[in-house]
């Protein structure tokens, strides 16, 4: 699934090969020659969303996937390869001005690029579209153009390049919609240096999708890495992590789809670990990372039945997981039967341990589950981070990668929040537009004051106000608050919000609200949101990990770094193996799980610095710590100069030359398009040049002589027709 490189496919040996000895330079070249409608849709004589489909459709059908609409670039999923993005048209498009040659993703950034330079300033580009629209793949393709652009093949390009494919191991899974689906977002920010040379990058990850790890609907899978692992690893390695076949876990044995279509799971995982090596991760890091994987896939075989007032394991199978899942994170089956099957609950001076039911416990066994992959997942993050970032640089490029709109059948409180997302960054679309209009306003001294824009802060007001409180708060509230429930939850939500015009609770349907978004209206039902919400381990389960003889699972669970979240980045892979080594002479109690977490010293340690950052922050709710995250993306977009690149599906199949008219219309009318279209509406829709003006409408006044001024032509022309010219 990497598609476009893998860690060698960005100016790497194999892509030279495939150049010189498939010659399909010209094959690109002869594709991109061809002149089919417009290349940039805002000289359109009139633009209508109509008219907009069908000059992507007249394009797309001679394979011509990029359009413009001003500098916003449409590329439409061909589902083919397209020989266009070879060394050769790096080269082509380097130092051209946008708007000079065809339409191409590589133009966008080569401006952004120049732009960079010549402005000083730092340069964002958004990319966005529904799942499987290729926003992952465009993504790619500006690392590829950005790293092969600026000449210097250092170890820092390959690193940035290679950077991307490590996550889609661990973060992307196959969906109805997509094969290769990123389920989580992503800002990669590539910094250069004051020579504009690749210096290094970053990347900040927002909303893993836990869930998948323990349910997937028919026919989608969970992640990538776990069929890896089951079904790409040697024997030997097989036996290390005591892994069975694939149809033996609960957690990946339940949706009916095991494989994807020409995905070679041992060769993924091979590319996986030659690229996890790039990052320092090898030896016994690795094998500590591929315990924590495996011991995710055995905690969901270890299965409770109903017993007395609580439960017990569900036979020598269950047993036998257990005793799996214990020994690959460093713990006694007696601790993680107690993490997974008990409750404590806090009596003023003592603590009372509870048995929990069979499904109790499920649900438990679930969240560790699912904690133990995302506190992987940040900890995965955070390494390569480590490795790639630059203390200092010039100036850097963010390019923006994250989830559509979504509603399903079903909304969640992830649709929610990704909702909200899609409402933040869509307010920043159409500032943005409206900003871009007023500047040509500006420049040809037109009055812009007639252009009044209305843009969905009522709607955000909803979801993120402070006072009155908005969803959030009150979600925040109910969270905290021990004898809340759904009901509550709800009619909280009703008292304060029921006059609010985005805002509506349903009739007849219990658990439920409405919010009128920009691309329609969804219906949220609560159930689970305020769990979901709170986003923590029991304080039980966090000690007991925390006291793991597996240094990787402590140091993750580790209470030091927990409290003292400091310094994510900076550190060398130096300092990084010493804090290991320092960690390694750490003894590792084992205390009674009725302690508080005493007795643990932890070193500081970039092995988890990751966690520590999102543990120190996540005394926060899962809703405010996004919340903020969005806010500080804000900021840091408004900070830069931005270019906007909306994906589009061609067609649900997901086969090569199939134009859906109806999906690709819906996209366009959900993607800014008609907020482009709608602001243009409201100013001057139509424009001409002046030349094209004059010559069209010469004959009904052909006493104006022609001459090279064609404002002044124009001008002359307009008074005889008793129009104003602005
Ligand atoms: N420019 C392209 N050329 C050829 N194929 C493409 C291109 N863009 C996308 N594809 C195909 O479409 C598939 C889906 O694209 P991609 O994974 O980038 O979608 P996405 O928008 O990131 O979706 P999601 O939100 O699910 O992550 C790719 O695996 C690839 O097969
Ligand atoms: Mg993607």
């Amino acid at each position: 699934f990497f598609v476009f490189f893998s860690v060698s496919m960005a100016g790497g040996d194999k892509k030279k090969k495939k150049t010189k000895k498939g010659g399909n330079n010209e094959e690109g070249k002869a594709l991109m020659a061809k002149r089919i409608g417009y290349e940039d849709m805002t000289l359109m004589e009139n633009m209508t969303l109509d008219g907009v489909l069908s000059n992507l459709k007249d394009r797309y059908v001679e394979d011509l996937i990029y359009t413009y609409t001003s500098s916003i670039l449409v590329a439409i999923n061909p589902y083919k390869r397209l020989p266009i993005y070879t060394d050769a048209f790096v080269k082509q498009y380097k130092g051209v001005r946008l708007g000079k040659l065809p339409p191409h993703i590589f133009a966008i950034a080569e401006t952004a690029y120049t732009a960079m330079i010549q402005h000083e300033r730092n340069q964002s580009v958004l990319v966005s579209g529904e799942s499987g629209a290729g926003k992952t793949e465009s993504t790619k393709l500006i690392l590829q153009f950005l790293s092969a652009r600026t000449g210097r093949s250092s170890g820092i390009d390959k690193m940035v390049l290679a950077s991307v494919p490590v996550l889609e191991a661990m973060g992307n899974a196959k969906t109805g919609r997509n094969d290769n689906s990123s389920r989580f977002g992503k800002l990669i920010k590539i910094q250069f240096d004051d020579d504009y040379y690749i210096i290094g990058s970053t990347m900040e990850h927002y909303l893993l999708e836990k869930s998948r790890l323990i349910f997937q609907a028919p026919g989608e899978r969970n992640f990538h890495i776990f069929y890896q692992m089951t079904n790409g690893m040697s024997k030997e390695d097989k036996e290390r992590y005591s892994l069975r076949e694939a149809e033996y876990y609960n957690y990946i044995n339940k949706s009916g789809c095991m494989t994807v279509d020409g995905m070679d799971e041992s060769k993924e995982l091979q590319e996986f670990r030659e690229a996890l090596a790039l990052f320092d991760i090898t030896g016994d890091l690795e094998h500590q990372m591929f315990c924590i994987l495996a011991s995710v896939l055995h905690i969901g075989n270890i299965t409770f039945k109903a017993e007395g007032e609580g439960c017990a394991l569900d036979g020598p199978d269950a047993q036998k997981e257990l005793e799996i899942t214990a020994e690959l994170l460093g713990l006694t089956a007696e601790d993680l039967l107690f993490a997974i099957s008990k409750k404590e609950i806090k009596m003023r001076s003592e603590i009372i341990t509870k048995p929990l039911n069979a499904e109790q416990a499920r649900n438990q066994g679930d969240a560790l589950a699912k904690h133990l992959y995302s506190v992987l997942f940040d900890w995965l993050v955070s390494q390569l981070n480590g490795c790639t970032h630059a203390e200092t640089y010039k100036q850097f490029i963010g390019v923006l990668d994250i989830f559509g709109f979504e509603v399903f059948t079903k909304n969640s409180l992830e649709q929610f929040l990704i909702n909200f997302a899609n409402e933040k960054l869509q307010q920043f679309f159409n500032n943005q537009i409206f900003k871009l209009e007023q500047v040509i306003y500006e420049q040809e001294k037109i009055d812009w004051s007639i252009i009044e824009f209305k843009d969905n802060q009522e709607c955000l007001d909803l979801i993120e106000q402070k006072r009155p409180p908005g969803i959030i708060s009150i979600l925040d509230e109910e969270s905290k608050f021990p004898r809340a429930t759904d009901e509550t939850f709800v009619e909280k939500l009703t008292s304060n919000l029921s006059k609010h015009a985005n805002f509506e609770i349903p009739r007849l349907s219990r658990g439920k609200f409405n919010v009128k978004h920009f691309a329609g209206e969804v219906s949220y039902e609560v159930d689970g949101w305020r769990e979901k919400n709170r986003d923590e381990l029991p304080e039980h389960m966090l000690r007991i990990l925390g006291q793991s003889k597996n240094l990787f699972t402590a140091i993750l669970y580790s209470p030091e770094e927990i409290a003292d979240p400091k310094g994510i980045t900076g550190k060398s892979p130096f300092a990084r193996r010493q804090a290991k080594k320092e960690a390694a002479g750490r003894e590792s109690p084992r205390a009674g799980v009725t302690s508080p977490r005493s007795g643990m010293t932890s070193p500081r340690s970039a092995v988890a610095v990751g966690q520590a950052a999102k543990k120190g922050a996540s005394k926060l709710t899962l809703g405010t710590q996004f919340k903020n995250q969005l806010q500080n993306l804000m900021d840091l977009l408004g900070s830069t100069e931005p270019y906007f690149i909306r994906c589009v599906k061609s067609n649900p199949q997901k086969i090569p030359n199939n134009f859906d008219d109806k999906l690709i219309y819906d996209q366009l009318l959900y993607a800014g398009m008609l907020e482009t279209i709608r602001i243009r509406r409201l100013g001057y829709p139509i424009r001409w040049t002046h030349e094209d003006f004059f010559k069209r409408f010469r004959v009904i006044s052909p006493q104006v002589a022609q001459t090279k001024n064609f404002r002044e032509c124009a001008e002359k022309l307009a008074l005889t027709l008793d129009m104003n010219m602005p």
